[in-house]
């Protein structure tokens, strides 16, 4: 059959439909169903398919040619029994440990799947809705946000792109009324997959094209097309905000910084802020960093700002779902360099609500721009906030790259934070806020210095931190492991997390933002 030559596509251009069909009459290149681990008659969608072909599946398991272990695939040409040419079966697991999360996976190992097969579509049954017993909005969600995610690849500085990338994927529903559960649910997953995207975008973008100066202007772009208002705070407006802090982290960079603040006004009333921190290279200025640090090579800190894009993604995701929510996203970014007019150990700095701070080690430079943004972020008299952070090594040391390091004042929004992580597969693991390890932080000369030593030390960051929180109700979340995948252990090999930039974080705070009190 001639087929004519695959387009380029990017995976943010990939369309998700949804059909009300028999997904063994489903007319495409490929159907996709799946099995539970150990079942040898199928039921449900896979026992229809299974039946329209004379029992091709069953009669691979039966010779032992597929079990239905987790992600495991099986590819059949379907030889005119059905409307599709082939069909594929991917492995759920054992039933009883399959989740939302496992859904995300498996349809992310359909689609890439796919790709290196060279089909341009599929048609696909929401994986664990029927037999497994999931919720259908939640499992369409997850579904479709694992082919969106998975076919992620950072390409926009490689000469070709979009090598044969699939262009439609078809979820198929068996009623009408499954059919508009299913197409809210793609709504969302695409919200939701294009913020995560944009994210990484920014995090794998190398730092010589995201200056603080292209950030914003990226920023703005996006704010535009999203319907959020962006303003810029350049280095004068900063000085007029009392912003020492993060000013003093500039000063070794012949980059300007940019303070930037988005707004999503969806609803009245006080707001919520998002304060992510915006490095957008880290050397570690005058306590310069090695070429080879004990976590990584110095090039990996082009993702230290990943915390601004977490902020961003999550604005944009907010503005194009509408949420009637009250959001403010701040992002102090700046260049961390060892410049001759850098600030130096020993040097102190006033922050905009006036503390002072000793510099002690100009390498822990994220909670310096963190404590302007947490202080500016207070003229809100804001209901929450919360900052993100690839604040500390420290992080990574306790809890590896799957989850985050989460602190903060407020029991209740640190649970609603976990939980959320908890129905996107993001980990987030709290930390304590011991007062006795404050002393860590005490300062000869000012009111506190940024560096508390070795031991705990994300959790002295955290505290340093907190001296600039004021009283509302305050989470942060330590990024600093799961934003980036190195592809190595203890990296975690999940379907739809590319190797580099995860995005993580989006995800988790966009349900956040969903199921805010008084937001649903
Ligand atoms: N951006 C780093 C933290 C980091 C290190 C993230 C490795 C991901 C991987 C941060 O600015 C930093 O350098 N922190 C120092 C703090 C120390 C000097 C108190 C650290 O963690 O070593
Ligand atoms: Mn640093
Ligand atoms: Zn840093």
């Amino acid at each position: 059959m001639w087929r004519p030559p695959l387009e380029g596509v990017g995976a943010d251009e990939l369309e998700i439909r949804v059909a009300v069909s028999d997904i063994a009459q489903w007319e495409g290149e490929a159907v996709v169903v799946n099995l539970f681990e150990g079942v040898e008659v199928p039921g449900g969608a896979t026992g229809a398919v299974d039946a329209a072909t004379d029992g091709m599946v069953a009669a691979a398991i039966a010779q032992g040619d597929f079990r239905g272990a987790f992600k495991e695939v099986l590819v059949l040409p379907t030889m005119g029994r059905i409307p599709a040419a082939r069909l594929l079966v991917v492995g759920l697991g054992p039933q009883e440990a399959f989740t939302y999360d496992r859904a995300r996976e498996v349809s992310a190992v359909a689609a890439q799947t796919a790709r290196d097969r060279g089909w341009r579509n599929f048609g696909t049954i929401v994986h664990g809705a029927g037999v497994g017993g999931l919720d259908l909005d939640r499992a369409a969600q997850a579904v479709a946000e694992g082919a969106l995610l998975g076919l992620y690849t950072y390409e926009e500085l490689k000469s070709e792109k979009g090598k044969g990338m699939p262009q439609a994927v078809t979820l198929v529903a068996r009623t009408q009324e499954d059919a508009s559960t299913v197409e809210e649910a793609v709504h969302v997953a695409q919200v939701v997959a294009d913020a995560t995207n944009f994210a990484r975008d920014l995090v794998n973008t190398p730092s010589n094209r995201k200056t603080p100066r292209e950030l914003a202007a990226r920023a703005q772009a996006m704010a535009k097309e999203a319907g959020l208002t962006c303003r810029v705070l350049d280095e004068e407006e900063a000085q007029a905000e009392g912003m020492g802090a993060f000013l003093g982290v500039a000063r070794g960079s012949d980059e300007p910084p940019r303070f930037l603040v988005l707004e999503w006004k969806g609803g009245e009333g006080k707001p919520v802020v998002l304060a992510g921190k915006g490095i957008t290279f880290d050397t570690g200025g005058i306590s310069l960093k090695p070429q080879e640090g004990p976590l990584g090579p110095m090039w990996e800190m082009k993702y230290d700002m990943a915390g601004a894009a977490t902020v961003l993604a999550t604005l944009k995701a907010a503005a194009e779902l509408k949420l009637p929510l009250h959001l403010v996203g701040l992002a102090p970014c700046t260049e961390n360099m060892p410049g001759g007019r850098a600030q130096k150990p020993g040097d102190v700095v006033s922050t905009v609500g006036g503390l002072t701070v000793e510099v002690e080690n100009t390498d822990a430079e994220g909670r310096l721009v963190l404590a302007d943004a947490l202080g500016y972020a207070l003229r809100y008299e804001p209901q929450a906030v919360i900052d993100l952070a690839t604040l500390t090594g420290a992080a990574v040391i306790a809890l590896g790259k799957k989850a985050a390091a989460l602190f903060g004042n407020d029991a209740a929004l640190l649970a609603r934070i976990t939980a959320s992580g908890e129905a996107t597969g993001e980990a987030f693991w709290e930390l304590p806020l011991l007062p006795e390890y404050e002393d860590q932080l005490k300062s000869l000369v000012a009111d506190v210095k940024n560096t508390g030593g070795r031991p705990a030390g994300a959790i002295t960051a955290a505290l340093f931190l907190k001296r600039f929180a004021g009283d509302a109700p305050w989470a942060h979340l330590d990024i600093a492991g799961p934003v980036w995948n190195d592809g190595k252990p203890p990296s975690p090999k999940k379907a739809y997390l590319p190797k580099g930039a995860t995005g993580f974080g989006v995800r988790t705070l966009v349900e956040l933002l969903r199921s805010w009190p008084g937001a649903a």
